[in-house]
């Protein structure tokens, strides 16, 4: 809009004979001068200059670049890699990393991996070991929400990853059967602009892993089969570690929250490992430590009650798992009573336990019942 003087309403009358008036606006008027004009025209011109004198320095320096391209190029890459090798001699030798052996084949040790990110900011960040050969090639690590799952198998790959860049790997001695792909399917970011949904997504990336995987790769799966019905998933993932495990022979690092997939420890190659978990008065508390076997309980109350849940609906929560537990026994029972026909006393019995409140018993009352069950069903017995 260029240059004004504005003056308030109230002070218009103030305004001397050789203002121009440009502008008038609600509350104030905006006036020019002779010499602001002149002003005005000089620093439009000079931006203009300006701007033209900047092109013209970047065009010769354009020039020149392309007249020394070859130069440039060269020294940047050498730039570069005494940059890499720089940094990696630093990190080596402050973070106390170990040489690399590397074999042939599948076999892998692990001794004291660390995950190289966490450690930076965990101060008693637990060190863990693995092991990978033709006995054990896919682990699968169960474990409680919270537990270091995901970040046991992200370290290593990490240590892959690093190991095979640099030779050197963030542990106190590794052995590591070299890699020809690091494959991974890992988090839910959903593509929504594109239209694909999480499920999907996840899909396209395990279609990817299995598509690639070759005996010599490394596959990490965090929790797949997660964005679909449970049985939808447990089906999935299971065929898909059959299929890597037993097809493609690969390494394989599963961590997953269904307990259907340890069946697999039964077969050759899979091996079944948790996430070490304690029990604390009330609460839980996490070991970090990765150990063999199946870690059966999943203490997802526990960590919705550190993570500030109000009591009450921790208190729901509990009694819905409750139910769902018993949810079982009580189906058994209806059926029984379905199919117990015609039959008063043996519907009479069913309809008595099918009543009962187990939750508001005491373990005296419950055990007093229990056995005046057993005398009942004792005099049935024949139509039983
Ligand atoms: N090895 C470890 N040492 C110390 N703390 C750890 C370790 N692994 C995980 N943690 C802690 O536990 C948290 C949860 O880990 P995460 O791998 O996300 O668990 P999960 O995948 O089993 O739910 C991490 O954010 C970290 O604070
Ligand atoms: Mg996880």
């Amino acid at each position: 809009m260029g240059y004004f003087i504005e003056v308030t309403k109230p002070n218009l009358k103030l305004v001397p004979k050789y203002f121009k008036r440009r502008q008038t606006l609600s509350s104030s008027e905006r006036f020019t001068t002779d010499y602001l004009k002149s002003l005005e025209e000089e620093i439009t011109t000079l931006r203009e200059r300006s701007n033209h004198l900047e092109y013209e320095l970047f065009c010769n320096l354009r020039e020149r670049v392309l007249e020394g391209l070859e130069r440039v190029a060269k020294n940047s890459l050498v730039l570069a890699e005494l940059d890499f090798l720089l940094g990696m001699s630093k990190v080596v030798e402050e973070k106390n990393w170990c040489e690399v052996e590397f074999t042939e084949g599948i076999d892998t040790l692990i001794e004291e991996g660390r995950n190289p990110i966490m450690e930076e900011t965990i101060r008693d960040f637990v060190p863990n070991d693995t092991r990978f050969s033709e006995e054990e090639r896919v682990l699968i690590i169960t474990g409680p929400n919270m537990a270091g799952k995901s970040s046991y198998i992200r370290q290593v790959a990490l240590i892959f990853l690093l190991a095979q860049m640099c030779g050197f790997a963030p542990a106190r001695k590794v052995r590591l059967g070299v890699a020809d792909a690091l494959l991974t399917r890992i988090g839910s970011g959903d593509y929504l602009p594109l239209g694909i949904s999480t499920f999907l997504n996840e899909m396209l990336d395990v279609s990817n892993v299995i598509n690639n995987a070759t005996k010599k790769s490394l596959v990490i799966l965090d929790e797949i089969g997660r964005g679909t019905s449970t049985y939808d998933g447990i089906s999935i993932a299971k065929a898909v570690l059959e299929y890597l495990g037993e097809r493609v022979g690969c390494r394989v690092l599963c961590a997953t929250h269904f307990l259907e997939l340890t069946e697999l420890g039964k077969k050759r190659g899979f091996k079944n490992y948790h996430m070490g978990v304690e029990r604390d008065g009330g609460g839980v508390r996490f070991l970090y430590r990765l150990v063999e076997g199946v870690g059966r309980e999943s203490f997802g109350i526990e960590v919705a009650k550190m993570a500030g849940i109000p009591q009450e609906v921790v208190k729901k929560a509990e009694e819905h798992l409750r139910r769902l537990r018993e949810g079982n026994t009580i189906r058994v029972l209806e059926e029984a009573y379905q199919r117990s026909g015609e039959d008063e006393e043996i519907k009479e019995v069913l309809r008595e336990l099918l009543s009962l409140q187990i939750e508001r018993m005491t373990p005296l009352e419950a055990l007093i019942y229990l056995a005046k069950l057993k005398e009942k069903v004792l005099g049935l017995k024949t139509k039983l």
